[in-house]
């Protein structure tokens, strides 16, 4: 299916295995208040579930129920996701043709999470470090991350982005909206009024503002810590934009560069790589 998803030790003690489940994902129903929340790795996702629970459900808690309404596609099968209780919250780090069909059906929303893919990229590093024991240099990881099959994780993220943009670009099939790591960082207000208005959950900007407080990177990393995650240290690991820099020599960065531009040409995707941009 074009993915590369090493499994931990745990996530084999607690998943079923994903190739058995990517086939029976394309055909499952979906439900109209399904959302889908969309990403590659190490793009926030653990942040926009915990202020999309808030929203859908008009309350200032956390989503410690996590395994009530949300799944990670493809690590739970369709039966384990059919049990959930709505507003689900579906997440996934998959190409748009292993997504259930049934999605343009209903007309599912659909919130894409963008984040600059260098700090992604060192975001992905210290995540395969620390959770399927990735033993390479920094030098080799970043090959893997722009190789043709992007062996690390998930699958080449030129591959997802150049995928999506397609999707995106063509909303007479979905109505995505795409919310930028860097944006909610920095203006987190406006992104999460952006996203209730896509969502149509009206609510007073008292409440917004209260849902930006109680999702700030250390306060969601105090509550993981009340949670049986495993991998919660490096889940919330810097939660910065521009981390990259303290990783990428002038040479890298010229090499990732070159990559991009050479990968996503006719994209219209655009990466913020510092607070000032
Ligand atoms: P870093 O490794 O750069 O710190 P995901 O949830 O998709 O796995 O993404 C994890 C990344 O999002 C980590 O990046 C993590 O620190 C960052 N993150 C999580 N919650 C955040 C928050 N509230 N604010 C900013 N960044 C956050």
């Amino acid at each position: 299916y074009g993915y590369y998803f090493p499994r931990s030790s745990i996530e084999k003690q607690r998943y079923p295995d994903p190739r058995e489940n990517i086939p029976d994902i394309i055909k499952m129903k979906t439900r109209q208040d399904d959302v889908f929340l969309t990403a590659y790795p190490k793009t926030g996702t653990h942040w926009l579930a915990e202020i999309i629970y808030m929203l859908l459900n008009k309350r200032l808690e956390y989503n410690t129920e996590y395994v009530k309404v949300s799944a990670m596609l493809p690590l739970q099968t369709p039966e384990m996701v059919d049990k959930l209780s709505s507003p689900r919250i579906l997440n996934s780090h998959l190409l748009f043709s292993s997504l259930p069909r049934d999605i343009l059906t209903q007309k599912n929303k659909v919130v894409f999470v963008n984040r600059n893919p260098k700090d992604v990229a060192v975001s992905l590093y210290h995540f395969c470090r620390h959770t399927i024991n990735y033993e390479g240099s920094w030098n080799d990881f970043l090959q893997l991350f722009m190789s043709e099959r992007g062996m690390v994780y998930s699958g080449p993220w030129h591959k997802y982005m150049m995928d999506w943009d397609n999707v995106i670009k063509d909303n007479s099939k979905l109505d995505v909206l795409v919310v930028n790591y860097e944006d909610l960082k920095m203006n987190p207000l406006k992104e999460i009024e952006r996203l209730a208005q896509y969502l149509d959950v009206n609510n007073s900007t008292d409440f917004y503002s209260q849902v930006s407080d109680r999702c700030r990177f250390n306060q969601l990393k105090d509550d993981y810590k009340n949670r049986n995650d495993p991998f919660r240290e490096v889940v919330f690991r810097k939660g910065d934009v521009g981390d990259w820099k303290n990783w990428f020599t002038v040479a890298q960065n010229e090499e990732f560069d070159k990559h991009l531009t050479e990968k996503l040409t006719n994209s219209s995707w655009t990466f913020k790589y510092s607070v000032k941009e």
